[in-house]
């Protein structure tokens, strides 16, 4: 099996061809509708400048958030075209709709080497639609925006573990390539998932464990370690016996963390110190305290130095690291030193060990660029939270697996 890429667009000539290309602009916006993380844009740009230097008629496709199937103005990707417009020096156009009259006119509209975004993919409930004829009388609509000759490129990383149309269904009706991101982030994490060099240790925080246990399960043969902070640390200090008062707990995972902990124990290492707070606010007391010292209605909101201190060392003898959810509620600059302390480790590894070291995507990547980390300091930061997971997990990424011919 073979995936066409890029180059073999490319080179079969792209002058003039419309080119639906479906890209991950799901990007974090603040209370006032502006962009506060712009990696996934950034990371869109290598494929779009190369079919707009071929002279292709790009309409690109995408979703922000999870608007059910409805029109809703807050999640108009209008932020992210004015974002386009800025970094590729061009104008980028949002339609109107997605596959209405105005999608259409500016569509037919486009002369070589002109972008057009289509407004959010998720604003027809058929893009996300279990059944496959509602997506795929969806799929045949984009589609005709292509006209003859069009071809689907596939570079949206971060949602290629979603069957949904513009990501699947499309690419089953169209000549279908992977752009530029895509390639790079499955050979990148290809070689985490095939080949780890020992020892691998794998960090993971964010806010649910039934998130991660897939992965945990899937990586707890392959690493050597495997680091837990962030929200989901509560649920595992509850099955041992401590009691974190009002932080993050997922109740009904205390006898899976229970399980976890007898197979795996030697494997998995916890904070051992946290910082507390009375309320979830960056202005709320703050202590740090012993893993049973969170007083009587507080909530840890994240880990401690002496756990920072703890993580960097397991990281600092790392040969391969992969990191997928904050260790806090790093937005809150109060309770950022553990996620960036467990980042700044990774660097540090990757400079003084050769260590070869990926950020999982997501809230996690979004994390390094918003604490003014040095972005070029780890080998790959993914564009795909989910998907990277899913992808470590072994499971197939229909977006990727639609792609082979
Ligand atoms: C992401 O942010 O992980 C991707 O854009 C996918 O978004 P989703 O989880 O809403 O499908």
């Amino acid at each position: 099996m073979t995936v066409k890429n890029l180059q073999d667009l490319l080179d079969e000539g792209v002058q003039g061809r419309h080119v639906l290309l479906r890209a991950d602009f799901n990007v974090p916006l603040n209370d006032a509708g502006e962009i506060t993380d712009e990696g996934r844009i950034d990371a869109s740009l290598p494929t779009i400048k190369a079919l707009l230097d071929g002279g292709a008629k790009v309409i690109a496709m995408a979703h922000l958030g999870r608007p059910k199937g409805e029109v809703n103005p807050k999640f108009s990707l209008q932020p992210v075209a004015n974002a386009l417009s800025e970094k590729l020096g061009q104008f980028v156009a949002l339609a109107a709709d997605v596959v209405g009259e105005d999608a259409h006119e500016r569509a037919n509209g486009l002369t070589d080497g002109e972008i057009l975004l289509l407004e959010n993919v998720r604003f027809d409930a058929r893009e996300t639609s279990k059944d496959e004829a509602e997506r795929g009388e969806f799929a045949d609509q984009l589609v005709a925006l292509a006209a003859d000759n069009g071809v689907f490129v596939s570079d949206g990383f971060g949602v290629v573990h979603r069957a949904q149309t513009s990501v699947y269904d499309v690419a089953k009706r169209l000549p279908a390539f992977a752009g530029t991101l895509v390639e790079k982030e499955v050979s990148t994490l290809g070689q985490v998932k095939e080949n780890p060099e020992s020892p691998y240790v794998v960090v993971l925080g964010g806010s649910k464990v039934s998130d991660k246990l897939g992965v945990i399960e899937a990586l707890a043969q392959k690493a050597d370690k495997i680091i837990i902070g962030g929200g989901m640390c509560y649920t595992f200090l509850t099955a041992q016996g401590y009691n974190t008062q009002n932080s993050l707990l997922q109740e009904e995972m205390v006898d899976t963390c229970k399980d976890l902990l007898e197979r795996f124990g030697e494997k998995i290492v916890l904070p051992v110190d946290l910082v507390v707070a009375s309320e979830f606010s960056n202005d709320a007391e703050r202590k740090e305290v012993g893993l049973d010292g969170t007083p009587e209605g507080w909530m840890s909101l994240d880990i401690g130095p002496e756990s920072v201190k703890k993580f960097a060392e397991v990281i600092a003898s790392s040969k391969t690291v992969f990191w997928n959810g904050p260790m806090g509620v790093f937005e809150l600059p109060n309770f950022s030193q553990g996620t960036a302390g467990v980042a700044q480790a990774m660097i540090d590894a990757t400079a003084n060990n050769g260590s070869f070291t990926v950020v999982g995507g997501g809230d996690s990547a979004a994390s390094v660029r918003v604490l003014g980390l040095n972005e070029d300091g780890f080998s790959h930061i993914s564009t795909g939270g989910g998907a990277s997971l899913e992808f470590l997990e072994g499971k197939e990424l229909p977006g990727v697996a639609v792609l082979n011919s």
